[in-house]
């Protein structure tokens, strides 16, 4: 990553200082108690998180590429497993056309849906929705889809996208207990905000904002997952109607409670989940100890919420606001969040910057 491009008037970390945070994290295997995958409230029930659908057995995601075609539309040779969420598994690929042309790089991220989804009515539409509005999105900071296909052979529809490289947030925590230094936050943060405020701007909602789905690397930051984002009213009206009720699969502890309680997603939905994993950046911790944001609500959580200590004074109030658990005292937008984790001009702002807190 280059750290000066992204703020050339801060004082950045030395060069290569964020692609050693994340070495450090590759190479250091103490685990972290609470954190990672299993902790995540994976497989929770409606309204809680990743919901199972009865479906017969389709992709043998669990025996990698076991069940799955080797090649896949004539295409793409799948290689490896790169990783596996509620929804979707993710395999590396080569394409076979773009490497008979002499492409030196023509690897592929391919993404179908898991075993549980597959065969569920709406999937492929679902899958086609992640692209859709993907591709609508051309940002530095968010992945790139390629293109999407169906392998008529074995009735499976597949989404292709760049290889994304480096470290899931999620994991990168579990070897920073305390929270990333700040001096590689104060990257990080402004980079997942200004992909959130550029989805917002073109009409896309995420829906799933969560350390899992960001991905740190020597480029920098990559947002992926769209697999529960939709298109703000008006947008995209020709995308087929989703009967979205049977996908409802919210991460309990980033949605936002409104969305918990049947609300449509929302710009401000997206904001608390984003505000809940900069606390978790900052600090090491979720803002309410992984509860269901409902429950946090319900307990009040939000009157116990403290400054983590390696947040400078200046961005607190705005991350505080954002992490309101009752949406009406949500008000704050993107763009200011960003603004206040934006690196402070001049010599003075540096300065303060660089002694805070
Ligand atoms: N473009 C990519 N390049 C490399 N790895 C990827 C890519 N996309 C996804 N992955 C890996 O595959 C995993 C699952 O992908 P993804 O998050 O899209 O699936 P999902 O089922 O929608 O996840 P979730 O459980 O968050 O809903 C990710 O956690 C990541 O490790
Ligand atoms: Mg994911």
């Amino acid at each position: 990553m280059n750290l000066s491009l992204l703020h050339p008037h801060s004082p950045s970390p030395a060069p290569g200082e964020l692609t050693r945070v994340v070495a450090a994290a590759a190479t250091q295997q103490r685990p972290v108690k609470g954190r990672g995958k299993g902790s995540k409230g994976r497989g929770k029930a409606r309204g809680g998180g990743k919901r199972r659908l009865p479906t017969a057995p389709v992709l043998k995601v669990l025996d990698p590429l076991g069940g799955l075609p080797r090649l896949l539309a004539g295409r793409y040779r799948l290689e490896r497993l790169l990783g596996a969420g509620g929804m979707g598994v993710v395999y590396r690929a080569r394409d076979l056309l773009h490497e008979q042309f002499g492409d030196p790089e023509p690897y592929v991220a391919v993404k179908l849906l898991s075993e549980a989804f597959a065969d569920a009515p709406d999937a492929s539409a679902l899958l086609y929705s992640e692209f859709a509005l993907t591709r609508r999105l051309h940002h530095r900071h968010i992945v790139r889809m390629h293109s999407f296909d169906v392998d008529t052979g074995h009735a499976c529809a597949f989404i292709t996208m760049e290889q994304l490289h480096g470290m899931p947030l999620d994991q990168l925590l579990c070897q920073w207990p305390l929270g990333l230094p700040w001096a590689q936050s104060r990257e990080v943060i402004p980079a997942l905000l200004d992909a959130l405020a550029y989805c917002h701007g073109l009409g896309v909602l995420h829906g799933d904002l969560k350390p899992g789905n960001l991905m740190l690397g020597d480029d920098g930051l990559r947002l992926f997952d769209f697999g529960l984002s939709r298109a703000a009213q008006g947008l995209l009206p020709g995308l087929p109607g989703l009967n979205r009720q049977r996908f409802d699969a919210w991460t309990p502890s980033y949605a936002a409670p409104e969305l918990l309680e049947g609300a449509p997603l929302s710009a401000a939905a997206d904001l608390f989940a984003a505000a809940c994993v900069i606390h978790e950046l900052v600090s090491g911790q979720h803002p309410y100890r992984r509860l269901p944001s409902t429950q946090a609500r319900d307990q009040q959580l939000d009157l116990q919420l403290q400054r983590p200590r390696q947040l400078p004074g200046h961005c607190w109030p705005a991350l505080r606001t954002a992490l309101a658990l009752n949406a009406a005292e949500r008000a704050i937008g993107v763009e200011e969040l960003r603004d206040a984790f934006a690196p402070r001009g001049g010599w003075l702002g540096g300065w303060l910057q660089r002694r805070e807190p």
